[in-house]
């Protein structure tokens, strides 16, 4: 029986105050039991009933409820029982005057009061009208818990209960439900890449010019390796072959180390047999120098020209080959992404292409989170809002798993 974890679930008042009932839903079907903390500004969006109901556990709606004295002491004491007995507190929504508490150490209510005695993972799910996001006090809130290492999953954009369009809006449940169960080292919890072998490319691959120079890319290998990780808390077996990058391995991974376009390619056609799915995360370069001369190149005053040509193109190779398997290409565009990635979803036989617009700062190469687009073979196309690499990673599994069974009932 796995161990259940154990997640305090603080609300915070705000209009999306109502999907934390969705949020707490979403925990307990990943198997955490939840316990539900609301700040009295919450009660007037949402009754603790609802709660109530849903965790089958009393609702904490303040620090001193009490009647008596006694209750008082009881009362005082329970914050501590909440941040003992719990493994992650999780907030949602978390308000701006809850960012700025939480940030300066301010406790007077339950909620704050039971965080600053909380030793566990923090996850918080902002949500506020856009100016109010924006605003240089609520950023820089947010950078010093996100420098406390809390994790916080960005709002979304669109139409606020205010009416402004823009940063602010609640992540969905199932999103804020994903961070909390990656937290607990548990991904999505789910199990459903049991018996599936994914083949993952990661990271820029190094074309040499000379013995000392090379052509490479500002890929980082974190968006692969996040998909590596994803894939084995879901329980596949994961074969990762990865440019040179800085990350340490991710664990129960097989890592495959290469260099060029040529090896990439080597590493991938000698595991294609086995694999089940694969997805081509790498950012492989299409030009190399063929033959690169043995000494270094000397340096003059004349303009040096370098000739070169098409490196294989491993993804078009697999797309010829790779039989009932399960083909996620990548499309870094910096325009026309949606007409790029379906071109290439065609001309490369893939079932999925995982758009990224690498022009937009704080997405694509080198960043911690990403916004794609995933563009598949039935033509639909699903956004998926900015996130970490984890998330997204997540996203792209669960994606990638509804068109397995869609094949497979086709078939
Ligand atoms: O590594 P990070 O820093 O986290 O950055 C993530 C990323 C931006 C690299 C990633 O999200 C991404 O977009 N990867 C694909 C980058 C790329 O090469 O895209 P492309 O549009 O140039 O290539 C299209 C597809 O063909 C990709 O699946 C690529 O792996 C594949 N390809 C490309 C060239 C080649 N010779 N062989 C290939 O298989």
């Amino acid at each position: 029986m796995p161990v259940t974890t154990n997640v305090a679930l603080g609300v915070g008042g705000g209009i999306a105050a109502y999907k934390a009932a969705e949020l707490a839903r979403a925990l307990m079907e990943r198997g955490f039991s939840v316990q539900v903390v609301m700040t009295r500004s919450a009660e007037e969006f949402v009754r603790p009933l609802t709660f109530a109901a849903l965790t089958g556990r009393k609702v904490i709606t303040n620090l001193f409820s009490a009647a008596s004295a006694e209750d008082t002491l009881s009362s005082a004491i329970e914050h501590i029982r909440v941040a003992q007995e719990n493994h992650i507190l999780v907030i949602a929504p978390a308000t701006a005057d809850l960012l700025a508490k939480l940030a300066h150490g301010l406790a007077d209510d339950f909620l704050t009061t039971t965080y600053l005695a909380f030793t566990g993972s923090v996850v918080l799910a902002p949500a506020m009208n856009t100016n109010m996001w924006n605003h240089p006090a609520t950023q820089e809130n947010l950078r010093i818990l996100r420098e406390r290492g809390h994790v916080i999953v960005e709002p979304d954009d669109g139409i606020l209960a205010c009416g402004m369009v823009g940063p602010g809006r609640l992540a969905e449940p199932e999103i804020i439900a994903q961070a909390v169960a990656g937290v607990a080292g548990r991904g999505s919890s789910k199990h459903d890449l049991d018996g599936e072998t994914v083949l993952i490319t990661a990271g820029p691959t190094q074309e040499p010019l000379d013995p000392v120079r090379y052509l490479s890319n500002r890929s980082s290998g974190k968006m692969g390796y996040a998909l590596a990780e994803a894939a084995a808390e879901r329980g596949a077996r994961v074969i990762l072959v990865s440019g040179p990058v800085t990350l340490a391995p991710p664990a129960r991974v097989e890592l495959i180390l290469v260099r060029t376009a040529v090896e990439m390619r080597q590493a991938v056609m000698d595991h294609l047999e086995q694999a089940t799915m694969i997805i081509k995360a790498a950012a492989v370069a299409d030009y190399h120098r063929a033959n690169p001369p043995q000494q270094k190149v000397k340096k003059t005053a004349a303009r040096l020209s370098l000739e070169l040509d098409p490196t294989p193109d491993i993804l078009a190779e697999v797309g010829r080959k790779k039989g009932d398997r399960l083909l996620v290409g990548f499309a870094a565009e910096t325009e026309n992404l949606i007409e790029a990635a379906r071109r290439k979803l065609q001309s490369k036989n893939c079932d999925m292409v995982v758009a990224n617009l690498v022009s937009q700062p704080g997405i694509g190469f080198e960043s911690d989170e990403n916004a794609v687009t995933l563009v598949l073979r039935t033509g639909e196309t699903i956004p998926v809002e900015r996130a970490s690499k984890s998330i997204i990673a997540h996203r792209i599994f669960d994606e990638a798993m509804k068109l397995r069974l869609a094949l497979h009932s086709a078939q």
